[in-house]
């Protein structure tokens, strides 16, 4: 678990906007049922006394207060202020981007996230980096089937349609790592369909914009050289984009910088050279059902572009 993970560990305005409105809810909740079950105890417990309804005869007719308080005028407060919590959470919380925010293109996939910033001109996949103090306007897309797209402790979640563009203004306080799970069932491996908000300092997120707008230096060594040139020249590039390559698909996440990401597979597994190695080969080992297929190289191949996705910094 990472910290600040959950809902109610709100880690941004629009966070605690909900956070506070849930808080709201749940404490009316307990006022009422704690009114009820005084009530009902009492009730239980009390003695019949000779206003009750006598032996044999009607019950005399008086006003009941008590069903006209707590049937009425008691869910009528309590219901309003309800409302009138959620109209002001809703105003809150904004829904398109405001002035300043960093605009973020998320498109959902079977089963991992690709995250484009335009302005930037750079393309990533199941981790988001974000500036701490500064609205981000996620515009959400699917290229496939419906997913959802929520960070729990930053803000709520919104669907990625395959048909329209929703936006999910979201921000972060403090600097953190926050964990996002895809929250609409969308096909076998949706459980594992997760995404790493990074939120950082503004110098640090500047300086990982550049390296990542920076074209990867590629491997040093002969292995990694070795490895490139399997790459590109199988059908790995088809599906994948490695830029300053011939590498130009755009079925697969874009692998640019995949060694500077903390998992593979959209947390699937940790970025570790077993586990690419494990990937390369055969993914549904890791992953059942995932569209890559498995790779069909030797051994020597493997090892080579094995090396050269680590060197992809
Ligand atoms: Cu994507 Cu569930």
């Amino acid at each position: 678990m990472l910290a600040g993970d959950g809902s109610l560990d709100p880690q941004g305005p629009v966070a605690e906007t909900m956070a506070g409105l849930w808080w709201l809810m749940l404490g009316l909740g307990v006022v009422v049922y704690a009114v009820f079950a005084f009530l009902l105890v009492r009730g239980l417990f009390r003695r019949r006394d000779a206003t009750d309804s006598p032996p044999g005869g009607p019950a005399p007719k008086r006003f009941d207060w008590w069903v006209l308080g707590g049937g009425v005028v008691m869910p009528v407060v309590v219901l309003t202020v309800v409302l009138g919590g959620t109209v002001w959470a809703l105003r809150e919380v904004p829904s398109s981007a405001p002035q300043g925010a960093l605009v973020v293109e998320i498109v959902g996939h079977q089963w991992w996230w690709e995250v484009r910033y335009p302005e930037e001109g750079i393309t990533t996949a199941n981790e988001l980096h974000i500036p701490v103090g500064r609205p981000v306007a996620v515009e959400l897309t699917s290229a496939d089937v419906i997913h959802s797209f929520w960070v729990p402790a930053l803000a709520g979640k919104l669907d990625a349609l395959p048909d329209g563009t929703n936006t999910l203004v979201l921000e972060a306080d403090e600097p953190g790592e926050h964990r996002s799970m895809c929250a609409e069932f969308c096909g076998l491996q949706h459980a594992e369909m997760g995404l790493i908000v990074v939120a950082e300092p503004t110098e640090q997120f500047a300086s990982w914009v550049v390296n990542q707008q920076e074209q990867a230096e590629g491997p040093a060594d002969e292995a990694g050289r070795r490895g490139e040139d399997v790459f590109v020249g199988t059908d790995c590039a088809s599906c994948h984009t490695v830029r300053g390559t011939s590498a130009d698909g755009t079925e697969g996440p874009d692998l640019t910088h995949v060694a500077s990401r903390p998992t593979i597979g959209a947390g699937a597994a940790p970025n570790a050279p077993e586990d690419l190695t494990a990937w390369v080969t055969d993914p549904h080992t890791i992953k059942d059902g995932v569209l890559m297929p498995a790779a069909d190289l030797d051994d020597e191949e493997l090892e080579a572009v094995v090396a050269y996705l680590e060197s992809l910094e």
